[in-house]
Parts: C-alpha cells; structure tokens; sequence
C-alpha cells in the first residue's frame, strides 16, 4: 500500500519505518528540515534499538522516503497516519494544535480519496473533529474515512513491540476502512480487535492509567511492606502469579515517568472533569508516583540528617534504560531536590547525559562512567536500572566510594548479599 505518516517523533518514525519493512512504500512528513535531511541520510534523531538500521535498509530498498511537502506525501496515499505530538498543555489537557494543523494540511493537499489514521493519544471525541476539520478544509472535496488506530509501544522496545505486540486497536465505524487496516496489519500476526472510534481513543487512555495505576499501587505497596518488614520483590512475585494480576508492570521503584503515563492520567482526569466526572482514583495514583520520586531522598535525609555538602552519585538519569528520554524522569525532580538541599550532585547515564544537562540543575556535574560519579562521593543513587548499572559489582562501590551508602530505587540487588558485604545498603519496599 501506499502510506503517508504525518509526523516522524517517536511514533511517527517508529510506524514508518516498521510500516515499510512489511512492504509497503512510506512517505514521512515533517515539518522540521534539517530532521528530515537527517532522515534521509539514515540518521535517526531518537535512540530507539534496531530502529536505525531498519531505516537504512528500508530507505536503500527505495521504500522508505522523508519530505516536508505534504502535497508529494499524500499523492499516491491510500492511507495518512497522523503522528504528531499531543504535549501536555500546563493547565492538564493534551495540546491539539498539532493534531489540529495536519487536518488542515490533509485537507488543503488532499487530491484523492484516503483513509485517515489518528495515532497520536487524543481524548474522546478528537476522531470525529479531525474528519470535520480536514472537511472544512477540504479543496478537492475528496472522500476520507477516519480511523483511531492508538499506540502501545514502549520506548527502548518500540520495534520489538511494534512486530510482536499484544493486540491492535481499529476504532472506526467504516467497514472499508477496517477491512484495509485488517489488511496493512496481517503481516504482523497481531490479533486486531475492531471497535467504534470513541471507544478505541479510550482504549488508550485507559490502558495507560491502569498501568500507572499498577506501578503506583506497587509503590503503596512497598511503602507498606517497608514499615511491616515484608519484602515488596516476594509480594509482587506471589501476587503476579495469580493470572488475574498478572506479574507486569509490579516492580516497585521510584515511581514512573517518561512521555506517556504523566502526560496521559493527567489528560484522563481532565477528560472526565469536563463531563463533571471527578477521577478519584487516578488522581491518587498521579499524587503517590509524585512523592514516590523523591522516596531516595527523604530515606537519605532519615539516614543522614542533613545533605548539605555531601556528594551524592545519581546512577542512571533517563526515566527508564534504553533510552535518552529525559521526560517526566525521577531523576529531574530527586536532582532538583538533592541540590536545595546543599548536597553536591554527580550524574552518570550511558546514553541520557547530553539531554540531562538540559534539564537537570545548573550545578549538577556528570561523570563519564560509574567509576568517577562513585569516586569521592558519600552516598550513591541508583536510578535507572540501566544493566552497564546492574553489572557493578558490590565491591565496585566500597572500591570507589568514601564509606559506601547505597540507595537502590531500582532493587538491582540482593541486600543479604550486600549485607555479607558490610555494605550499607537501602532498597525499596525490603528490609534494608
Ligand atoms: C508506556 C506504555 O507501556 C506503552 O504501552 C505506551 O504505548 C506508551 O507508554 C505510550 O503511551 O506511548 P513507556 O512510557 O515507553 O510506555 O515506558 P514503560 O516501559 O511503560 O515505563 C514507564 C515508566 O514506568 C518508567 O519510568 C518505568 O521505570 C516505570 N515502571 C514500569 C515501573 O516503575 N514499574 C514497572 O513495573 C513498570
């Protein structure tokens, strides 16, 4: 088939990309030339795993192309997927311009009849909008027929997720739409469920507040466990085995971050406010993961009494490994914490540093490796669970640290183990 993908962020490129190597001749658009230029040459501006090397190849087959102008995206498109961002605007609800601009420009280049495709996240009732804005638009009056098609991928696994994922929504009340959504996905073997078009934008949205809600339950959980002397590693075992629980998304840490779940539980209590809904429950569960974040801090500050003047190492800085993503990371607020607090703040990320330096404090100061961000320092962090982080050995940090004071918001390891040590180790939600 021919497709046109609006958008080449995060999903956009991750769509394309994977959408030519099942055969198909992808078009990307985007706004930003030097991106695109960038694009062309191979050069991927995220770093995703696999995703670049799919991309060269797709592009030296000839089925892959990237282009700022609209009018050569859409000529031959049977099918446009809008990719763009939907930030989060600082009152709560997602931002729409974005969404609201490619609808324009569909309905300005448009010169043959296309099935729409809403990717991007977008609150209840958006599909609907879209269609009626690219016809308002609309020079050539062509027909379109709109589908609400959301994401599931992570970041760091979006490759993988995207050949191998659970399920694949199609929300849309056209037949001929869904029949040639079927059709673009039966290379994946991914089993599609079709639905309405509202009921698949909510899809999204609730899928992702429940898995908040899985990681912030954990968290309570653990906090629990902490006071009580359980081990939050073994509730969560024991209670995953139960297939109605399921053992994804328990891992108890330092609460979530990253574009996604902020972003969306912010946008799904705002979604129900406005039809005079009050979301009880996921504003409990965005106030928990708020303060689980800054959890290290306040057991140092137990520990220690004051922070002022100490050297405090920050392991790992992306919101999760694999990534650069800085977005919504416990890293940005535990910094922002660490430093009014006097400590001094020493950061190391395998990949995320570069991003980091853009968002973290001014006085925060990076290490290349583990081994300088542990050197001299009083206490260590272990944010990320990046595995160049995991593979250090308990003994790297006695080598390197003053007095070795580990706090793991990661569980990355065993405390009888660091205890054989004489190490003076601090986790979550276990006996330290
Ligand atoms: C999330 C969802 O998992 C995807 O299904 C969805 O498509 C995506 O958002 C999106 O809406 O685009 P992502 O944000 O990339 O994906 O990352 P996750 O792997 O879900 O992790 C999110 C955060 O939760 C990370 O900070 C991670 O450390 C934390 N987490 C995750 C936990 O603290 N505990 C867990 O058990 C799992």
């Amino acid at each position: 088939m021919n497709i046109a993908v609006i958008g080449t962020g995060y999903v956009g490129l991750v769509t394309g990309v994977c959408l030519a190597e099942t055969g198909n001749r992808v078009t990307c658009i985007d706004v930003d030339e030097q991106k695109v230029l960038k694009l062309r040459d191979g050069i991927s501006p995220i770093y995703e795993p696999g995703l670049e090397s799919l991309m060269i190849e797709n592009l030296s087959r000839g089925r892959l192309h990237f282009t700022c102008a609209h009018e050569e995206g859409f000529r031959e498109a049977d099918l446009i997927f809008i990719c763009v961002g939907t930030p989060q605007r600082p009152d709560g609800p997602a931002d729409l311009s974005y969404i609201e601009q490619a609808a324009r420009d569909i309905g300005r280049h448009l010169v043959k009849p296309a099935v729409i495709v809403v990717k991007s996240t977008v609150p209840v009732g958006t599909n609907e909008h879209v269609k009626a804005v690219i016809a308002a638009n609309s020079r050539h009056s062509c027909q379109v027929r709109i589908v609400s098609n959301p994401e599931f991928l992570r970041e760091g696994s979006a490759v993988s997720d995207t050949f191998h994922g659970d399920r694949i929504v199609i929300g849309t009340e056209d037949d001929e739409a869904a029949e040639l959504m079927t059709e673009l996905y039966r290379p994946f073997g991914i089993p599609v469920y079709r639905t309405d078009l509202r009921s698949a934008e909510m899809i999204k949205y609730a899928s992702n507040a429940f898995l908040a809600a899985k990681i912030s339950f954990i968290n309570e959980i653990s906090n629990v466990c902490e006071k009580l002397g359980a081990d939050v590693e073994s509730v969560a075992y024991g209670m995953g085995l139960d297939q109605r629980i399921g053992p994804q998304f328990l891992k108890a840490g330092i609460g979530y971050g990253g574009s996604c779940f902020p972003k969306d539980t912010n946008a799904l209590v705002q979604i129900a406010g406005n039809v005079h809904y009050e979301f009880k429950l996921l504003k409990s569960v965005i106030e928990v993961n708020r303060d689980q974040q800054t959890k290290l801090v306040h057991k140092a500050l137990e520990r220690f009494g004051s922070l002022k003047g100490l050297r405090v190492a920050l392991l790992g800085l992306a919101f999760k490994p694999h990534t650069d993503d800085m977005r919504e990371a416990p890293s940005i607020a535990v910094a922002r914490l660490l430093t009014e607090l006097g400590a001094q703040v020493v950061g190391y990320d395998p990949v995320a540093a570069t991003q980091a330096a853009r968002v973290l404090p001014p006085e925060v100061v990076y290490a290349a490796d583990p081994q300088q961000a542990l050197s001299g320092s009083d206490l260590a962090m272990i944010l990320t669970e990046w595995p160049q982080i995991r593979a250090l050995e308990p003994a790297d940090f006695r080598r390197w640290m003053n007095e070795p004071v580990v706090f793991d918001g990661r569980n990355c390891y065993d405390p009888q183990q660091m205890k054989s040590m004489n190490m003076e180790y601090h986790s979550i939600g276990r006996a330290s």
